[in-house]
């Protein structure tokens, strides 16, 4: 039997294949544009991902049989704004998860409806790119496409849409929504009155591993895939990828450096951040999770080396960063390209270089970013550590951590081992093992991790360079709080 494992991303869908002992037989990966309308605004059409899948899926079984394939799996990005009128068509191009045109609707949530009140009834406060604030958006600038809605859903919940005619949703990416009621697991009919929607524009909601049907005849045809394919919930990409690399119940971490880099902790109760800066989600096994999210990771080095330094080469780019210089460097960068969401909450903050001289080379600044994405990171880490969870070994994955370099940057800024799993697909892997716990391969996520993930290769920190980038690191965090007034001003 084979399963199918999608990773809807920010740039592109991958796909995997795999086959029942784990092995992944063949992936695609399609990728599509991303429209920025304007400065800090991001939007794609779920159009350009419908195409990519369902053109990417022949593909990925060119050589297999497809007669094979049992269940699929989704693990999207979060947050986006799917909205479908009555004929389930798309009304308005998906507001994403990186989008923070919404500072005013979060205000307005934080400060009219309150902090407090908020996360009593979703554990979580207001952030710009969850989903109710840009409801409330777009009830007030476009209040025609408002009017329009018959169906609210995230990105990966139309993908399952397409290929099931089933709206759902799971609770691991229904809790980005700020309209579930996490702790208790059902849509909160206050906030559903605050955003002036309705209980049945909401899909349904299953466990990520649960079956929401089979593929309709037509897609059964298209795809070259039997009709009793059955179709998983899936889940957020960063609950995906916690499954794909074994970071299930109680106590594991994980940490994703993708276009977002976030730190995921693992959790078999439900608890929440009193100061809310850690999101507090329901997780893909059946639990919970915290999770700490920064928009711009991966993508800051992405834009340093394809806009300004005008080369696709990253390795190169890193080549001259020599051992000797980890630790020394003099140059910082604020990685708040897209503004910034934890621990900080400020879509006004911009990224920021600081502290260059006549000297400073080229891959000063390359390296500038990538501690800046390490300390980013560790600013969300000491909110776990304050809230007294210990974290003494985390996994790594996405495509930051193909850089042997900055996986040496991150186990010493956090001065902790990061072991890297042997099928590092991130999302894509995940969403496949989900696919087989729904098909019942496997009684449970955590028996699927067991049975599947393993460490291929641990990363240790060295004592003297984790002391030198703790000073370093305790010079980065006074940087933001020094410059922070100026973002406003400077925009
Ligand atoms: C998580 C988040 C991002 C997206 C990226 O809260 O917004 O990690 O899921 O796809």
């Amino acid at each position: 039997m084979y399963y199918i494992g999608i990773d809807l991303g920010t740039s592109a869908v991958k796909l995997l294949l795999v086959a029942e002992d784990g092995q992944i037989c063949n992936s695609v990966t399609k990728e599509y544009p991303l429209e920025f309308p304007q400065p800090g605004w991001s939007q794609q059409n779920p159009e350009d991902w419908r195409k990519a899948v369902l053109e990417g899926i022949p593909q990925l079984l060119e050589g297999f049989d497809g007669s094979q394939v049992a269940g699929i799996g989704c693990g999207g990005q979060m947050h986006g704004l799917v909205v479908l009128d009555d004929q389930d068509q798309v009304i308005r191009p998906a507001i994403l998860w990186n989008d923070g045109r919404t500072a005013k609707q979060v205000d307005y949530l934080n400060e009219q409806i309150g902090r407090q009140t908020l996360s009593q009834l979703t554990a979580n406060i207001a952030f710009a790119g969850f989903t109710a604030p840009k409801i409330l958006w777009m009830r007030e600038n476009e209040l025609e496409n408002f009017a329009r809605i018959a169906k609210i859903m995230l990105p990966k919940d139309y993908i399952n849409y397409v290929l099931t005619g089933v709206h759902s949703c799971d609770y691991s990416d229904a809790s980005g929504m700020l309209l579930l009621d996490v702790q208790n697991k059902c849509w909160s009919q206050r906030m559903l009155e605050i955003c002036g929607i309705t209980q049945e524009q909401m899909p349904q909601l299953f466990e990520s591993y649960q079956c929401i049907g089979t593929v309709t005849p037509e897609m059964a045809r298209q795809l070259g895939i039997p009709q009793t394919t059955k179709v998983v919930a899936g889940a957020g990409d960063n609950a995906a990828a916690a499954v794909g690399t074994g970071v299930v119940g109680n106590g594991g971490c994980n940490i994703s450096l993708g276009t977002s880099g976030t730190i995921f902790i693992s959790s078999d109760t439900f608890g929440v951040d009193p100061n809310n800066a850690l999101h507090a989600f329901a997780h893909a096994d059946g639990g919970w999770h915290l999770m700490g999210c920064m928009l711009s990771a991966a993508s800051c080095n992405k834009w340093l080396c394809d806009e300004i330094l005008k080369t696709t080469d990253y390795a190169k780019e890193q080549q001259d960063i020599t051992p000797e210089k980890l630790g020394e460097n003099h140059v910082f960068f604020l990685p708040y390209l897209m503004g910034e969401r934890s621990p900080i909450n400020d879509t006004n903050a911009r990224g920021t270089f600081i502290g260059m001289t006549m000297d400073t080379t080229r891959a000063d600044l390359v390296q500038a970013v990538l501690e800046g994405v390490a300390f980013a990171i560790r600013d969300s880490f000491e909110v776990a550590r304050s809230l007294g969870i210990a974290i003494p070994t985390t996994k790594i994955c996405g495509g930051g951590s193909k850089s042997p370099l900055w996986k040496t940057i991150f186990a010493n800024v956090l001065g902790i081992p990061l072991e890297i799993v042997k099928t590092e697909q991130g999302p894509g892997y995940g969403g496949a093992m989900l696919a087989m716990v729904g098909c019942g391969q496997f009684e449970s996520v955590q028996a699927a991790a067991d049975a599947l993930v393993s460490v291929a290769s641990t990363v240790e920190p060295d004592p003297a360079l984790t002391a030198a980038y703790e000073k370093r690191y305790q010079q980065f965090r006074r940087i933001y709080p020094a410059v922070k007034q100026l973002f406003p001003e400077i925009q």
